[in-house]
């Protein structure tokens, strides 16, 4: 992930070091600078290991830098595969997101270059080479224009030259921001980056070229100059910011009543039974739709998991869930009939947007909901909803999660109102259960000393299964994930019904049963299961409705009575649950091994 900045300011390599450090959820293998002064040249300087690993070099008159962390996609986490990658003359270095995808061919065009990683971004450094000795009068711009058309697959690129006080960036398919203050330019994957600098940002469009100096920005588009509209970011910098708390998992856990309220305001109307999302669709379009379908990855696909239930339940539409990496448009359905909703948080997952490509290629209606203004998703759907949960840094998605529910839920009750399915009176109850959501959940938290002491008392067992039923699928599915993620240990979560077609072989007394036993999951029937393991020795944690504990369970935890989000509310002494267990080990909370928040490749 890029972060560069260009100013005639001293500090240029701390600038781009700090804004690598507020990047570094995206990716954190290695990491590198290239620092560009009038006088000392070009100089670069990465390694492996996180961001704090790499010295930046004291360049006293560099006047602009790029910087990148990564996430290993070809050749492993090493200081000669850190980006950026040079050419072979040493004088022009390139930081790239996304793959490219011809590599292996351009590698092979380029066999007189000597390459020095296994990284496919290695290519673009010498293509840029080729071009300025191909022609005597071409300048960085040029050059990087000239690659742009060689290149196959997704990227955002950002490149330097010695003797050029220029920073040149592309994109398509991978995001990349710009931002202006009184004596800086800045260019990044991300806004975090630069958020202490300035609010002022313009989001590039895929086939942008940019050269930013330190009097401003050209954007060109086709080869024509273009101006892209300036957006202010309203949130604060330190919402990316840890706040007091020891890990940016248990903050955001904590600000999961302020981001529902974010996510709900001015959205629901619950008397007259209606939500406004402030989405359109054409005219006929719901009241001849025959099938929804959802696509995500990881958490996003258990958020769309619950949807799905409530698509069918309130909108009276048969609704299906893929996994991103697995959909294709299959065979029955008539695409001008089908909605394909992507849930993705960052809007920049490869599978989902690769999902959402087949789905626009095959002319289904496309959907998004998404945290990220300017992703790559919502250029690409025909509609978006934004679940306004705020920055999420941590690695393992928690407030998102709670917001994407929160939003597919009101989505779920404006199609089903739209298309005569759901009568106000029905739709009631479901939006006072999302208007009490905040302090339903503020609840929970305010119950985490029991989830601790659960969480300290089982935290070294074996394994961890997670069951319910209906909405508190989902629910154990997130439940097990999360726990897998942070802490390590073996979880699974299924449907409570199943566990006694298989999983039961492997209850013992050293595996605790963690149970969604709420409105909308058919608690009795589930506490039913939950006995049988309780039979052969497994403790058992229960997370009830309140006023309807069941006396048998080692552990009780009440949930408020939300009506159809109460899953969603016991979601949350899941999440506590796994950090305990997780803090408890000393693990690496926030950046899980192997893992990345945002995962821009297939
Ligand atoms: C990664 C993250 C998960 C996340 C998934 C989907 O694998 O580690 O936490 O659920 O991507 O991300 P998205 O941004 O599409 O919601």
């Amino acid at each position: 992930d890029g972060a560069a900045g260009d100013g005639g300011v001293a500090g240029v390599g701390d600038i781009v070091h700090e804004g690598l450090r507020n990047l570094e959820y995206r990716g954190y293998d290695s990491a590198g600078v290239a620092l560009v002064g009038a006088s000392s040249g070009l100089t670069v300087a990465k390694r492996s290991g996180e961001v704090d690993n790499l010295t930046v070099p004291d360049v006293p008159d560099a006047a602009l830098g790029v910087g990148h962390t990564r996430w290993s996609t070809h050749g492993p986490p090493t200081d000669a595969n850190a980006h950026p990658h040079t050419d072979c003359a040493g004088d022009v270095a390139v930081v790239h997101n996304g793959i490219v995808e011809n590599h292996e061919a351009l590698k092979a065009e380029l066999a007189d270059h000597e390459f020095t990683s296994d990284t496919d971004t290695e290519v673009i450094p010498h293509l840029i080479e080729e071009e300025l000795a191909a022609d005597s009068e071409a300048d960085l711009l040029d050059a990087v224009r000239g690659v742009e058309d060689r290149l196959e697959g997704s990227y955002a690129i950002c490149a330097v030259r010695e003797d050029d006080d220029r920073i040149v960036v592309a994109r398509r398919g991978s995001p990349l921001v710009l931002g202006r203050d009184a004596d800086a330019t800045f260019v990044a994957s991300d806004v975090t980056a630069f958020l202490e600098h300035t609010r002022e940002v313009t989001y590039l469009e895929d086939g942008d070229v940019a050269a930013l100096s330190a009097d401003g920005v050209d954007i060109y588009a086709d080869g024509e100059r273009v101006e892209r509209g300036v957006e202010t970011v309203t949130w604060e910098a330190d919402a990316a910011e840890k706040g007091g708390y020891e890990h940016y998992m248990r903050k955001e856990i904590h600000e999961q009543p302020e981001a529902l309220r974010q996510t709900i305001a001015g959205r629901l109307d619950v008397d007259g039974g209606g939500v406004d999302l402030d989405v359109a669709f054409p005219p006929g379009f719901l009241a001849d739709l025959e099938e929804i379908q959802i696509v995500a990855c990881g958490t996003s696909n258990y958020a769309g998991r619950y949807a799905a239930q409530l698509f069918e339940e309130l909108s009276g539409v048969r609704a299906t869930v893929e996994i991103a990496s697995e959909y294709e448009f299959g065979a029955g359905r008539s695409s001008d009939r089908t909605l394909v909703v992507a849930v993705t948080q960052s809007g920049e997952t490869a599978d989902t947007l690769g999902a959402v490509r087949r789905a626009n290629a095959a002319g289904a209606r496309t959907f998004a909901v998404t945290n990220t203004l300017g992703s790559t998703v919502t250029r690409e759907v025909d509609d978006t909803a934004f679940i306004r949960a705020g920055p999420e840094i941590g690695v393992a998605a928690t407030k998102t999660f709670a917001s994407q529910v929160a939003t597919l839920t009101m989505l779920a009750v404006a199609i089903g109102r739209e298309r005569g399915a759901l009568a106000a009176a029905d739709a009631r109850p479901v939006l006072k259960g999302l208007r009490d959501l905040p302090g339903a959940v503020q609840q929970v938290l305010d119950n985490e000393d029991a989830v601790r002491e659960a969480a300290s008392e089982y935290g070294d067992s074996e394994a961890f299964f997670f069951v319910g039923r209906e909405l508190g699928v989902p629910v154990a599915l997130e439940g097990a994930l999360k726990l897998k993620e942070i802490s390590y240990d073996h979880a699974e979560g299924f449907a409570a019904g199943e566990l006694k077609h298989g999983p039961l072989a492997l209850v013992t007394p050293d595996t605790p049963v963690l149970a969604v036993l709420t409105d909308g999951a058919r608690a009795d029937e589930t506490m039913n299961n939950v006995t049988e393991a309780q039979t052969r020795g497994a403790p058992a944690i229960g997370c009830a409705s309140a006023g309807e504990e069941y006396g048998t369970l080692d552990v009780s935890l009440p949930v408020p009575d939300v009506g159809l989000v109460e899953p969603l509310v016991a979601n949350v002494y899941l999440q506590l649950f796994a950090y305990h267990v997780a803090n408890d080990k000393g693990r690496s909370i926030d950046k899980p091994r192997n893992l990345a928040k945002s995962v821009t490749v297939e």
